[in-house]
């Protein structure tokens, strides 16, 4: 019978021959640490790096409760492993004040966008994203591109007003979507050289 280690079982390296030394930058900080290769990025942050405000909801890329954004886009980190994430920027929900809240956090407090408040952090990243993304054009636009963040409270109507808002208090889609842009070829660059 395979004997388990319980330290390295709960350090997430119980099969040593599975186990990768990565490094991946959250929030602008680099964390190396010893992972499974079948680890994927959101038990990562949860369980590794005790960055518990991405949430795991349906663990299956249903849900969208654990959407955070990798090199500016969208990624439901629940469906990508650590292993494929280093040298990518991660930027989760801790990440996106900076020194006081961000447009789109402000505006779901504005606006009461939530209620439970479990898929907000992803509904909050996955608007960041969206936004980046310039899919705001109408109501409908940003109902359809949110459409992967399902929120059982049922705050849609407030969450897409909140979406709104904070693009009105400055957030400009486009000039973020080039950003988003820019961010997407440096990434495809550095994957050819
Ligand atoms: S936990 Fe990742 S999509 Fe539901
Ligand atoms: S606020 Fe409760 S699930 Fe969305």
């Amino acid at each position: 019978m395979l004997e388990v280690d319980r330290e390295r079982a709960r350090a997430g390296t119980a099969y040593p021959q599975h186990a990768f030394e990565i490094a991946l930058t959250v929030n602008g900080e680099e964390h190396r640490l010893s992972v499974d290769a079948r680890t994927t990025l959101l038990d990562a942050l949860r369980d590794r790096l005790h960055l518990t405000g991405t949430k795991k909801g349906c663990g299956l890329g249903q849900c969208g409760a654990c959407t955070l954004l990798v090199d500016g886009r969208r990624v439901v980190s629940c469906l990508t492993l650590a292993v494929m994430n280093q040298g990518r920027s991660i930027t989760t929900i801790e990440g996106l004040a900076d020194g006081e809240l961000h447009p789109v956090q402000q505006a779901f407090i504005d606006h009461d966008a939530f209620q439970c408040g479990y898929c907000t952090p992803g509904q909050i990243m996955s608007a960041v994203g969206l936004i980046q993304e310039g899919r705001t054009r109408s109501d409908d636009e940003i109902r359809e591109n949110m459409s992967g963040n399902l929120c059982r409270c049922g705050a849609y109507v407030n969450i897409v007003d909140a979406i709104k808002d904070a693009i009105a208090r400055g957030l400009d889609p486009r000039e973020a979507m080039t950003e988003a842009v820019e961010a997407i070829r440096q990434d495809a660059e550095g994957k050819e050289t």
